[in-house]
């Protein structure tokens, strides 16, 4: 992880050394695995845990928490931070406009996380945190100098000299060459270890996938809705080009929001935004996957949520990076790792979750 820096913001960054990120042949995808405990981040030098933590919901009053973020919310999130890393996941994904300050009584998960990195280096100064956060391609954000002037504002609220992974939030309405050039020269002044994109389809990967090439620097990654129950990267040729390509796909929402759980039920739906989405009718659908994800997590003592992330690695070249809003779910999601569904029922899974109709996704990834 890079270097702490004081609490203060800093105007003037000094240019660290440039990192080149090697462009990698696809062929070299095979040898990307380090082991069990962490991963090559697509082509890149940076390696991160198999299952990140989504920051998402850490200060955030627009859609999490019921609108309001108090000390209690506060503490949990920091107990999420904290079994994570405990239970050696070490990979955090944020974004600058998580805990938006247009929302009444947020924080911005940045900060926290930065806090919460911050406290647990008082603690174990040897901690290698990787911190993943992304650029908001906001309509009057033009260009590449754009990119640059908001990861040094996310890299302030971090405390943090450089971050390991830094993405394009989701495609610009007026096009991405400038976007991708920043990226680049935020590699280039050594500000990032790796760069990514989110909620990119096919065509827009490949062509982020090549501009960066011709700089001989590496795209490492795709941030894209993909669960169980959204399997929308499987059909638009988005998996496949991450696999070609050796850009690892990193799945947001890999829990459908809590709804793969099983702690939702027709009955007793999610309360807020979430529950226009996850009805008592779609969850009355997803029961009969509910419950053979249940049986299934039963043979190995794991719950269903273990077994939905378990789901996901075994497609592999994947890295699910589910919310934690406490202790107990960080905890949870590590018993995902160290052991594998077989064949037969990671397709028998697909198949039964093809059965259930999925809910919509982010708009913009069909741009
Ligand atoms: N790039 C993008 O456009 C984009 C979009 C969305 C998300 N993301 C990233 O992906 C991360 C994860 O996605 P997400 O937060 O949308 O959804 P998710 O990970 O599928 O679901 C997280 C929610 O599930 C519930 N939960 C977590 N662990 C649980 C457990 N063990 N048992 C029962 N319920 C549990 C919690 O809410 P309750 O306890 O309230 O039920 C938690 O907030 C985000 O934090 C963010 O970093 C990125």
């Amino acid at each position: 992880m890079a270097l702490h820096v004081s609490s203060a913001c800093f105007s003037a960054f000094s240019p660290g050394k440039v990192q080149k990120i090697r462009a990698v042949a696809s062929e070299d995808f095979a040898t990307m695995k380090m082991g069990e405990d962490k991963v090559k981040l697509g082509g890149s030098e940076l390696k991160v845990t198999r299952l990140g933590i989504g920051a998402w919901s850490w200060g955030d009053t627009s859609y999490w928490n019921n609108f309001e973020w108090d000390d209690r919310k506060m503490k949990a999130a920091k107990a999420a931070f904290d079994a994570s890393v405990d239970c050696g996941i070490t990979f955090f994904d944020t974004a600058e406009v998580y805990g938006s300050r247009f929302s009444l009584g947020a924080i911005n998960s940045e900060t926290l996380l930065g806090r919460f990195i911050k406290e647990s280096k008082e603690r174990n100064p040897e901690e290698e945190v990787a911190v993943a956060t992304k650029f908001a391609a906001l309509p009057w954000r033009l260009g590449r100098q754009s990119v640059i002037t908001a990861l040094k504002d996310s890299l302030c609220r971090l405390g943090l000299s450089s971050v390991d992974l830094y993405q394009l939030h989701w495609p610009g309405i007026w096009g991405n060459e400038g976007y991708i050039d920043g990226l680049g020269d935020a590699v280039e002044q050594g500000l990032v270890k790796a760069v990514g994109v989110s909620n990119y389809n096919e065509k827009r990967l490949r062509d982020a996938y090549d501009q960066l090439k011709k700089r001989g620097i590496t795209l490492a990654s795709n941030q894209v809705n993909y669960s169980l129950i959204y399997r929308l990267p499987e059909e638009n040729g988005v998996k496949v080009a991450c696999d070609e390509l050796g850009i690892t796909l990193i799945a947001y929402s890999p829990i459908a929001q809590g709804a793969l759980t099983g702690k939702y039920t027709p009955e007793n739906p999610p309360t807020g935004p979430r529950g226009r989405i996850y009805t008592p009718e779609f969850l009355t659908r997803l029961q009969p996957l509910i419950n053979r994800i249940k049986q299934i997590g039963q043979n190995y003592s794991k719950s269903p949520t273990q077994v939905v992330l378990n789901w996901l690695i075994a497609q592999e070249n994947v890295i699910p990076i589910p919310g934690a809003k406490n202790g107990e779910q960080a905890k949870e999601f590590a018993g995902a790792l160290g052991w594998r569904l077989t064949k037969e029922e990671i397709n028998e899974l697909r198949s039964l979750a093809s059965e259930t109709k999925p809910v919509i996704g982010f708009p913009v990834e069909n741009l």
